[in-house]
Protein backbone atom coordinates (compact mmCIF):
# COMPACT_ATOMS: atom_id res chain seq x y z
CA UNK A 1 0.00 0.00 0.00
CA UNK A 2 1.08 3.51 -0.73
CA UNK A 3 2.36 5.53 2.30
CA UNK A 4 -0.40 7.89 4.15
CA UNK A 5 1.82 8.71 6.64
CA UNK A 6 0.74 12.28 8.01
CA UNK A 7 3.15 12.72 10.92
CA UNK A 8 5.39 15.45 11.90
CA UNK A 9 7.45 15.54 14.87
CA UNK A 10 6.28 18.70 17.09
CA UNK A 11 8.67 18.64 20.08
CA UNK A 12 12.39 18.64 20.28
CA UNK A 13 12.17 15.04 22.44
CA UNK A 14 10.19 14.11 18.68
CA UNK A 15 12.17 15.13 16.66
CA UNK A 16 15.18 13.57 18.52
CA UNK A 17 13.59 10.06 18.58
CA UNK A 18 12.19 10.49 15.29
CA UNK A 19 16.06 10.34 14.03
CA UNK A 20 17.04 7.69 15.81
CA UNK A 21 14.07 5.20 16.42
CA UNK A 22 10.76 6.37 14.48
CA UNK A 23 8.00 4.47 17.18
CA UNK A 24 5.86 7.61 17.32
CA UNK A 25 5.68 7.92 13.56
CA UNK A 26 5.23 3.69 13.38
CA UNK A 27 2.27 4.06 15.82
CA UNK A 28 1.23 7.06 14.24
CA UNK A 29 1.34 6.08 10.47
CA UNK A 30 -0.91 2.61 11.79
CA UNK A 31 -3.38 3.94 14.29
CA UNK A 32 -4.20 7.34 13.28
CA UNK A 33 -3.75 8.23 9.74
CA UNK A 34 -3.40 4.51 8.18
CA UNK A 35 -7.15 4.98 5.58
CA UNK A 36 -9.65 2.47 6.29
CA UNK A 37 -12.69 2.00 3.59
CA UNK A 38 -15.40 4.48 4.62
CA UNK A 39 -18.02 1.50 4.35
CA UNK A 40 -16.60 -0.90 7.38
CA UNK A 41 -19.14 -2.24 9.49
CA UNK A 42 -19.04 -3.52 12.70
CA UNK A 43 -17.92 -6.96 11.80
CA UNK A 44 -14.77 -5.39 10.95
CA UNK A 45 -14.49 -4.35 15.04
CA UNK A 46 -14.07 -8.00 16.08
CA UNK A 47 -10.05 -8.05 14.82
CA UNK A 48 -9.64 -5.38 17.46
CA UNK A 49 -11.96 -7.70 20.11
CA UNK A 50 -9.61 -10.43 19.72
CA UNK A 51 -6.36 -8.33 20.00
CA UNK A 52 -7.49 -6.84 23.32
CA UNK A 53 -9.07 -11.19 24.48
CA UNK A 54 -5.71 -11.92 23.51
CA UNK A 55 -4.31 -9.33 26.02
CA UNK A 56 -6.30 -10.42 28.68
CA UNK A 57 -5.92 -14.16 28.44
CA UNK A 58 -2.22 -13.35 28.84
CA UNK A 59 -2.02 -11.16 31.51
CA UNK A 60 -4.91 -12.70 33.57
CA UNK A 61 -3.11 -15.93 32.42
CA UNK A 62 0.25 -14.89 34.28
CA UNK A 63 -1.60 -14.05 37.52
CA UNK A 64 -2.97 -17.50 37.52
CA UNK A 65 0.52 -18.88 36.90
CA UNK A 66 1.94 -17.05 40.00
CA UNK A 67 -0.22 -19.22 42.28
CA UNK A 68 -1.02 -22.41 40.24
CA UNK A 69 0.99 -25.87 41.24
CA UNK A 70 1.61 -28.13 37.56
CA UNK A 71 1.37 -31.36 39.99
CA UNK A 72 -1.53 -33.75 39.65
CA UNK A 73 -1.30 -34.08 43.57
CA UNK A 74 -1.65 -30.11 44.00
CA UNK A 75 -3.22 -28.73 40.86
CA UNK A 76 -6.92 -29.38 41.69
CA UNK A 77 -6.28 -27.74 44.93
CA UNK A 78 -3.97 -25.40 43.74
CA UNK A 79 -7.38 -24.24 41.08
CA UNK A 80 -9.41 -24.14 44.62
CA UNK A 81 -7.34 -22.04 46.45
CA UNK A 82 -7.17 -19.32 43.70
CA UNK A 83 -10.98 -19.40 44.17
CA UNK A 84 -11.07 -19.49 47.78
CA UNK A 85 -8.05 -17.67 49.68
CA UNK A 86 -5.74 -15.53 46.76
CA UNK A 87 -7.33 -11.74 46.58
CA UNK A 88 -9.36 -11.74 43.07
CA UNK A 89 -8.56 -14.73 42.81
CA UNK A 90 -11.97 -15.46 41.60
CA UNK A 91 -12.45 -13.24 39.15
CA UNK A 92 -8.88 -13.83 37.75
CA UNK A 93 -9.91 -17.62 37.19
CA UNK A 94 -13.99 -16.96 35.71
CA UNK A 95 -12.05 -14.19 33.18
CA UNK A 96 -9.56 -16.43 32.30
CA UNK A 97 -12.26 -19.18 31.74
CA UNK A 98 -14.84 -17.32 30.23
CA UNK A 99 -12.21 -15.33 28.10
CA UNK A 100 -10.80 -18.13 26.53
CA UNK A 101 -14.96 -18.84 25.56
CA UNK A 102 -15.50 -15.10 24.59
CA UNK A 103 -12.10 -15.46 22.51
CA UNK A 104 -13.79 -18.08 20.32
CA UNK A 105 -17.01 -16.60 20.17
CA UNK A 106 -15.06 -13.40 18.34
CA UNK A 107 -13.11 -15.65 16.67
CA UNK A 108 -15.78 -16.96 14.52
CA UNK A 109 -17.30 -14.15 13.80
CA UNK A 110 -14.36 -12.86 12.41
CA UNK A 111 -13.75 -15.89 10.02
CA UNK A 112 -17.67 -15.75 9.19
CA UNK A 113 -16.87 -12.23 8.26
CA UNK A 114 -13.72 -13.54 6.01
CA UNK A 115 -16.15 -16.05 4.80
CA UNK A 116 -19.22 -13.65 3.54
CA UNK A 117 -16.94 -10.31 2.52
CA UNK A 118 -14.97 -12.97 0.90
CA UNK A 119 -11.62 -10.87 2.57
CA UNK A 120 -9.74 -14.07 1.94
CA UNK A 121 -9.52 -13.56 -1.85
CA UNK A 122 -6.00 -12.25 -3.00
CA UNK A 123 -4.28 -10.21 -2.02
CA UNK A 124 -5.52 -11.31 1.17
CA UNK A 125 -4.21 -14.81 1.28
CA UNK A 126 -1.36 -14.97 3.45
CA UNK A 127 -3.49 -12.81 5.76
CA UNK A 128 -5.64 -15.75 5.90
CA UNK A 129 -3.35 -18.51 5.77
CA UNK A 130 -1.50 -16.50 9.29
CA UNK A 131 -5.14 -16.42 10.53
CA UNK A 132 -6.22 -20.34 10.39
CA UNK A 133 -2.32 -20.46 12.18
CA UNK A 134 -3.49 -18.02 15.09
CA UNK A 135 -7.04 -20.50 14.86
CA UNK A 136 -4.83 -23.55 15.41
CA UNK A 137 -2.57 -22.10 17.94
CA UNK A 138 -5.87 -20.85 19.97
CA UNK A 139 -7.18 -24.53 19.76
CA UNK A 140 -3.76 -25.78 20.90
CA UNK A 141 -3.51 -23.22 23.53
CA UNK A 142 -7.72 -23.97 25.04
CA UNK A 143 -6.92 -27.72 24.96
CA UNK A 144 -3.76 -27.55 26.78
CA UNK A 145 -5.54 -25.47 29.25
CA UNK A 146 -8.30 -27.06 29.75
CA UNK A 147 -6.36 -30.04 31.35
CA UNK A 148 -4.62 -28.03 33.58
CA UNK A 149 -7.28 -28.17 36.37
CA UNK A 150 -7.06 -31.86 36.87
CA UNK A 151 -10.43 -31.99 37.11
CA UNK A 152 -12.70 -35.31 35.48
CA UNK A 153 -13.13 -33.66 31.91
CA UNK A 154 -9.39 -32.17 32.11
CA UNK A 155 -7.98 -36.09 32.42
CA UNK A 156 -10.60 -38.02 30.21
CA UNK A 157 -10.62 -34.62 27.69
CA UNK A 158 -6.53 -34.91 27.37
CA UNK A 159 -7.03 -39.17 27.52
CA UNK A 160 -9.02 -39.28 24.38
CA UNK A 161 -7.40 -36.27 22.56
CA UNK A 162 -3.88 -37.81 22.75
CA UNK A 163 -5.19 -40.89 21.68
CA UNK A 164 -6.60 -39.90 18.58
CA UNK A 165 -2.48 -39.88 17.30
CA UNK A 166 -2.63 -43.38 18.02
CA UNK A 167 -4.70 -44.28 15.02
CA UNK A 168 -1.55 -42.97 12.84
CA UNK A 169 -0.11 -46.07 11.22
CA UNK A 170 3.39 -48.11 12.80
CA UNK A 171 4.40 -44.58 14.69
CA UNK A 172 0.86 -43.64 16.17
CA UNK A 173 1.27 -45.17 19.86
CA UNK A 174 5.23 -44.20 20.10
CA UNK A 175 3.94 -40.71 19.21
CA UNK A 176 0.96 -41.20 22.17
CA UNK A 177 3.82 -42.10 24.84
CA UNK A 178 5.91 -39.32 23.96
CA UNK A 179 3.07 -37.23 24.25
CA UNK A 180 2.38 -38.55 27.64
CA UNK A 181 6.20 -38.65 28.95
CA UNK A 182 5.22 -42.49 30.08
CA UNK A 183 2.57 -45.03 29.52
CA UNK A 184 -0.82 -42.59 30.17
CA UNK A 185 -1.66 -39.24 31.18
CA UNK A 186 -0.11 -38.40 34.32
CA UNK A 187 2.51 -36.24 36.24
CA UNK A 188 5.14 -35.58 33.59
CA UNK A 189 1.99 -34.94 30.87
CA UNK A 190 0.50 -32.23 33.04
CA UNK A 191 3.95 -30.85 33.34
CA UNK A 192 4.71 -30.19 29.70
CA UNK A 193 1.05 -29.18 28.98
CA UNK A 194 1.73 -26.53 31.76
CA UNK A 195 4.64 -25.12 30.25
CA UNK A 196 3.60 -25.23 26.44
CA UNK A 197 0.15 -23.29 27.25
CA UNK A 198 2.26 -20.91 28.67
CA UNK A 199 4.34 -20.48 25.43
CA UNK A 200 1.88 -20.86 22.86
CA UNK A 201 0.43 -17.38 23.84
CA UNK A 202 2.98 -15.54 22.82
CA UNK A 203 3.76 -17.82 19.70
CA UNK A 204 0.11 -16.37 18.97
CA UNK A 205 1.09 -12.42 19.70
CA UNK A 206 4.09 -13.10 16.94
CA UNK A 207 1.65 -14.36 14.40
CA UNK A 208 -0.80 -12.19 15.31
CA UNK A 209 1.48 -9.45 14.81
CA UNK A 210 2.27 -10.49 11.34
CA UNK A 211 -1.33 -11.03 10.40
CA UNK A 212 -1.50 -7.37 11.06
CA UNK A 213 1.34 -6.29 9.54
CA UNK A 214 -0.04 -8.26 6.31
CA UNK A 215 -2.98 -6.62 6.66
CA UNK A 216 -1.91 -3.32 6.57
CA UNK A 217 0.39 -3.63 3.58
CA UNK A 218 -2.76 -4.80 1.36
CA UNK A 219 -5.48 -2.77 3.17
CA UNK A 220 -8.43 -4.10 4.81
CA UNK A 221 -11.32 -5.33 2.49
CA UNK A 222 -14.91 -4.07 2.44
CA UNK A 223 -18.53 -5.42 2.69
CA UNK A 224 -19.20 -4.56 -1.01
CA UNK A 225 -14.95 -6.64 -1.70
CA UNK A 226 -14.78 -3.76 -3.98
CA UNK A 227 -11.20 -2.61 -3.87
CA UNK A 228 -10.41 1.29 -3.05
CA UNK A 229 -9.85 3.06 -6.40
CA UNK A 230 -9.48 6.65 -4.75
CA UNK A 231 -8.01 7.26 -1.37
CA UNK A 232 -9.66 10.55 -1.02
CA UNK A 233 -13.60 9.37 -1.41
CA UNK A 234 -13.17 5.89 -0.54
CA UNK A 235 -11.51 5.83 2.63
CA UNK A 236 -11.06 7.79 5.89
CA UNK A 237 -8.80 7.93 8.89
CA UNK A 238 -7.99 5.07 11.35
CA UNK A 239 -8.75 7.57 13.87
CA UNK A 240 -10.72 8.84 14.26
CA UNK A 241 -13.07 7.04 12.69
CA UNK A 242 -12.27 3.23 13.09
CA UNK A 243 -11.15 3.73 16.63
CA UNK A 244 -14.51 5.60 18.15
CA UNK A 245 -16.03 2.73 16.40
CA UNK A 246 -13.35 -0.21 17.57
CA UNK A 247 -13.95 1.16 21.11
CA UNK A 248 -18.10 1.13 21.04
CA UNK A 249 -17.42 -2.27 20.04
CA UNK A 250 -15.06 -3.19 22.69
CA UNK A 251 -17.36 -1.40 25.41
CA UNK A 252 -20.31 -3.39 24.02
CA UNK A 253 -18.15 -6.74 24.65
CA UNK A 254 -17.09 -6.17 27.62
CA UNK A 255 -20.42 -5.88 28.79
CA UNK A 256 -21.64 -9.44 26.70
CA UNK A 257 -18.32 -10.87 28.75
CA UNK A 258 -18.92 -9.48 32.09
CA UNK A 259 -22.48 -10.84 31.67
CA UNK A 260 -21.26 -14.29 31.60
CA UNK A 261 -17.93 -13.59 33.76
CA UNK A 262 -20.52 -12.59 36.85
CA UNK A 263 -23.75 -13.99 36.27
CA UNK A 264 -23.07 -17.56 34.97
CA UNK A 265 -19.39 -18.14 35.20
CA UNK A 266 -19.74 -21.90 35.19
CA UNK A 267 -22.34 -22.53 32.32
CA UNK A 268 -20.20 -22.63 30.18
CA UNK A 269 -18.29 -25.34 31.36
CA UNK A 270 -18.46 -28.70 32.28
CA UNK A 271 -20.18 -29.63 35.93
CA UNK A 272 -17.50 -33.17 36.20
CA UNK A 273 -14.46 -30.41 35.81
CA UNK A 274 -15.34 -29.75 40.38
CA UNK A 275 -14.48 -33.54 39.91
CA UNK A 276 -10.72 -34.47 41.16
CA UNK A 277 -8.99 -36.56 38.30
CA UNK A 278 -9.86 -40.25 38.53
CA UNK A 279 -8.12 -42.30 36.17
CA UNK A 280 -10.02 -44.94 37.77
CA UNK A 281 -13.24 -43.95 36.93
CA UNK A 282 -14.36 -42.53 33.24
CA UNK A 283 -17.13 -40.21 33.15
CA UNK A 284 -20.32 -41.08 31.55
CA UNK A 285 -19.89 -38.74 28.59
CA UNK A 286 -16.75 -37.08 27.82
CA UNK A 287 -17.12 -33.62 26.06
CA UNK A 288 -15.12 -30.70 25.05
CA UNK A 289 -15.28 -27.41 25.87
CA UNK A 290 -18.42 -25.60 23.44
CA UNK A 291 -15.87 -24.07 20.74
CA UNK A 292 -14.56 -27.77 19.96
CA UNK A 293 -18.10 -29.62 19.52
CA UNK A 294 -18.11 -29.14 15.57
CA UNK A 295 -15.20 -30.82 15.26
CA UNK A 296 -15.57 -33.58 17.85
CA UNK A 297 -18.83 -34.17 15.70
CA UNK A 298 -16.72 -35.28 12.75
CA UNK A 299 -14.51 -36.51 14.30
CA UNK A 300 -17.40 -39.25 16.03
CA UNK A 301 -19.11 -38.70 12.99
CA UNK A 302 -16.84 -41.11 11.03
CA UNK A 303 -16.39 -44.96 11.76
CA UNK A 304 -13.29 -45.59 11.56
CA UNK A 305 -10.55 -43.87 13.92
CA UNK A 306 -8.03 -43.06 11.36
CA UNK A 307 -10.22 -41.64 9.10
CA UNK A 308 -12.06 -39.59 11.59
CA UNK A 309 -8.81 -38.05 12.94
CA UNK A 310 -8.07 -37.18 9.08
CA UNK A 311 -11.48 -35.64 8.75
CA UNK A 312 -11.37 -33.59 11.46
CA UNK A 313 -7.77 -32.11 10.78
CA UNK A 314 -9.15 -31.56 6.72
CA UNK A 315 -12.04 -29.86 8.49
CA UNK A 316 -9.93 -26.94 9.83
CA UNK A 317 -6.87 -27.25 6.77
CA UNK A 318 -9.64 -27.51 3.83
CA UNK A 319 -10.39 -23.53 5.31
CA UNK A 320 -6.76 -22.23 4.55
CA UNK A 321 -7.34 -23.30 1.28
CA UNK A 322 -9.88 -21.03 0.75
CA UNK A 323 -8.24 -18.64 -1.13
CA UNK A 324 -7.29 -21.15 -4.05
CA UNK A 325 -10.25 -22.96 -4.08
CA UNK A 326 -13.34 -20.24 -4.59
CA UNK A 327 -13.25 -19.95 -8.65
CA UNK A 328 -15.40 -16.66 -8.41
CA UNK A 329 -13.78 -13.18 -9.81
CA UNK A 330 -16.44 -11.64 -7.10
CA UNK A 331 -15.14 -11.09 -3.32
CA UNK A 332 -18.36 -10.15 -1.43
CA UNK A 333 -21.45 -13.44 -0.97
CA UNK A 334 -23.67 -9.78 -1.34
CA UNK A 335 -23.18 -10.27 -4.73
CA UNK A 336 -23.14 -13.82 -5.22
CA UNK A 337 -26.49 -15.45 -5.04
CA UNK A 338 -25.25 -19.29 -5.09
CA UNK A 339 -22.12 -18.61 -2.73
CA UNK A 340 -24.05 -16.50 -0.31
CA UNK A 341 -26.96 -19.64 -0.27
CA UNK A 342 -23.59 -22.09 0.06
CA UNK A 343 -22.24 -20.09 2.79
CA UNK A 344 -25.24 -20.02 4.85
CA UNK A 345 -25.75 -24.08 4.65
CA UNK A 346 -22.18 -24.33 5.36
CA UNK A 347 -22.55 -22.17 8.56
CA UNK A 348 -25.80 -23.70 9.50
CA UNK A 349 -23.90 -27.33 9.22
CA UNK A 350 -21.30 -25.78 11.47
CA UNK A 351 -23.64 -24.87 14.22
CA UNK A 352 -25.81 -28.05 14.00
CA UNK A 353 -22.31 -30.70 14.18
CA UNK A 354 -21.89 -28.07 16.87
CA UNK A 355 -25.20 -29.50 18.98
CA UNK A 356 -24.39 -33.07 17.76
CA UNK A 357 -21.07 -32.71 19.20
CA UNK A 358 -22.55 -32.70 22.72
CA UNK A 359 -25.08 -35.35 22.30
CA UNK A 360 -24.21 -39.02 22.60
CA UNK A 361 -22.56 -40.77 19.49
CA UNK A 362 -25.70 -42.84 18.98
CA UNK A 363 -28.60 -43.56 16.70
CA UNK A 364 -30.38 -40.65 15.07
CA UNK A 365 -27.12 -38.17 16.30
CA UNK A 366 -24.77 -39.88 14.46
CA UNK A 367 -26.47 -39.79 11.40
CA UNK A 368 -27.31 -36.58 11.55
CA UNK A 369 -23.61 -36.12 12.29
CA UNK A 370 -22.86 -37.40 9.14
CA UNK A 371 -25.03 -35.30 7.19
CA UNK A 372 -23.99 -32.19 8.33
CA UNK A 373 -20.52 -33.63 8.08
CA UNK A 374 -20.90 -34.00 3.93
CA UNK A 375 -22.52 -30.61 3.92
CA UNK A 376 -19.51 -29.20 5.77
CA UNK A 377 -16.97 -30.54 3.22
CA UNK A 378 -19.88 -30.38 0.13
CA UNK A 379 -18.91 -26.23 -0.06
CA UNK A 380 -15.24 -26.93 -0.26
CA UNK A 381 -16.72 -28.71 -3.70
CA UNK A 382 -19.85 -26.49 -4.31
CA UNK A 383 -18.27 -23.37 -4.00
CA UNK A 384 -15.78 -23.89 -6.79
CA UNK A 385 -18.15 -24.93 -9.06
CA UNK A 386 -20.52 -21.96 -8.36
CA UNK A 387 -18.11 -19.68 -8.92
CA UNK A 388 -17.39 -20.80 -12.62
CA UNK A 389 -21.36 -20.97 -13.24
CA UNK A 390 -23.20 -18.22 -11.15
CA UNK A 391 -24.15 -14.67 -12.36
CA UNK A 392 -23.18 -12.37 -9.73
CA UNK A 393 -25.22 -9.13 -9.34
CA UNK A 394 -24.26 -5.77 -10.71
CA UNK A 395 -21.25 -4.49 -8.32
CA UNK A 396 -20.79 -0.92 -7.59
CA UNK A 397 -18.14 1.02 -9.37
CA UNK A 398 -16.66 2.38 -6.22
CA UNK A 399 -16.62 1.84 -2.24
CA UNK A 400 -17.77 5.73 -2.36
CA UNK A 401 -20.64 4.95 -4.82
CA UNK A 402 -22.22 2.26 -2.96
CA UNK A 403 -21.99 4.35 0.71
CA UNK A 404 -23.47 7.46 -1.13
CA UNK A 405 -26.72 6.24 -2.18
CA UNK A 406 -25.17 5.18 -6.18
CA UNK A 407 -24.24 8.89 -6.39
CA UNK A 408 -20.59 9.69 -6.65
CA UNK A 409 -19.15 11.45 -3.76
CA UNK A 410 -17.75 13.47 -6.28
CA UNK A 411 -21.89 15.09 -6.83
CA UNK A 412 -22.24 15.27 -3.25
CA UNK A 413 -21.22 18.72 -1.53
CA UNK A 414 -17.67 18.17 -0.54
CA UNK A 415 -17.91 18.97 3.24
CA UNK A 416 -14.73 18.40 5.36
CA UNK A 417 -14.65 14.78 7.10
CA UNK A 418 -16.49 15.95 10.43
CA UNK A 419 -19.47 17.20 8.27
CA UNK A 420 -22.73 15.61 9.30
CA UNK A 421 -23.96 12.21 6.89
CA UNK A 422 -26.99 14.57 5.89
CA UNK A 423 -24.82 17.56 4.63
CA UNK A 424 -22.72 14.82 3.06
CA UNK A 425 -25.01 12.97 1.01
CA UNK A 426 -27.23 16.27 -0.11
CA UNK A 427 -26.62 16.35 -3.61
CA UNK A 428 -24.91 19.61 -5.23
CA UNK A 429 -27.85 20.08 -7.28
CA UNK A 430 -30.12 20.26 -4.41
CA UNK A 431 -27.99 22.87 -3.10
CA UNK A 432 -27.68 25.11 -6.45
CA UNK A 433 -31.36 24.58 -6.92
CA UNK A 434 -32.46 25.97 -3.07
C1 LIG B 1 -5.94 -14.59 17.60
C2 LIG B 1 -6.76 -14.48 16.61
C3 LIG B 1 -6.86 -13.30 15.68
C4 LIG B 1 -6.57 -11.98 15.91
C5 LIG B 1 -6.09 -11.34 17.20
C6 LIG B 1 -6.87 -11.27 14.68
C7 LIG B 1 -6.73 -9.91 14.51
C8 LIG B 1 -7.11 -9.21 13.38
C9 LIG B 1 -7.18 -7.76 13.27
C10 LIG B 1 -6.83 -6.77 14.37
C11 LIG B 1 -7.64 -7.47 12.03
C12 LIG B 1 -7.98 -6.08 11.48
C13 LIG B 1 -9.36 -5.66 11.93
C14 LIG B 1 -10.48 -6.44 11.29
O1 LIG B 1 -10.51 -6.52 10.06
O2 LIG B 1 -11.31 -7.01 12.02
C15 LIG B 1 -7.81 -8.72 11.32
C16 LIG B 1 -8.20 -8.84 9.99
C17 LIG B 1 -8.36 -10.03 9.32
N1 LIG B 1 -8.33 -11.31 9.88
FE1 LIG B 1 -7.81 -11.73 11.80
N2 LIG B 1 -7.30 -12.17 13.73
C18 LIG B 1 -7.31 -13.42 14.32
C19 LIG B 1 -7.71 -14.59 13.72
C20 LIG B 1 -8.11 -14.73 12.40
C21 LIG B 1 -8.58 -15.93 11.79
C22 LIG B 1 -8.75 -17.26 12.51
C23 LIG B 1 -8.84 -15.64 10.48
C24 LIG B 1 -9.36 -16.53 9.39
C25 LIG B 1 -8.93 -17.64 9.08
C26 LIG B 1 -8.55 -14.25 10.26
C27 LIG B 1 -8.67 -13.58 9.06
C28 LIG B 1 -8.57 -12.21 8.89
C29 LIG B 1 -8.72 -11.53 7.63
C30 LIG B 1 -8.98 -12.15 6.25
C31 LIG B 1 -8.59 -10.16 7.89
C32 LIG B 1 -8.69 -9.02 6.88
C33 LIG B 1 -10.12 -8.61 6.88
C34 LIG B 1 -10.47 -7.60 5.85
O3 LIG B 1 -9.70 -6.74 5.51
O4 LIG B 1 -11.62 -7.70 5.40
N3 LIG B 1 -8.12 -13.73 11.45
N4 LIG B 1 -7.51 -9.76 12.16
Amino acid sequence: MKDFGTYTPRSRFERWTDARLPVIRFAHDTAVSYPVPRNLNYFWTFGGILTLMLASQIATGIFLAMHYVPNTALAFESVERIMRDVNYGWLIRYLHANGASMFFMAVYIHIFRGLYYGSYKAPREIIWVLGITNLLIMMAAAFLGYVLPWGQMSFWGATVITNLFSAIPIVGDSIVSYLWGGYSVGNPTLNRFFSLHYLLPFMLVGTVTLHIWALHHVGQNNPTGVEITDFKTDTVPFTPYATVKDIFAIVSFMVFFSYWTFLMPNYLGHADNYIPANPAVTPAHIVPEWYFLPFYAILRAIPNKLGGVIALGAAILLVAFLPWLDTSKVRSMRYRPIGRSLLWIFAAAFIGLGYLGSMPAEGGYVIAARILTALYFGYFVALPVAGLLERPLALPLSISESVFAGRSIKDCTSLPLDGSVEEMIKPKVSQTAG
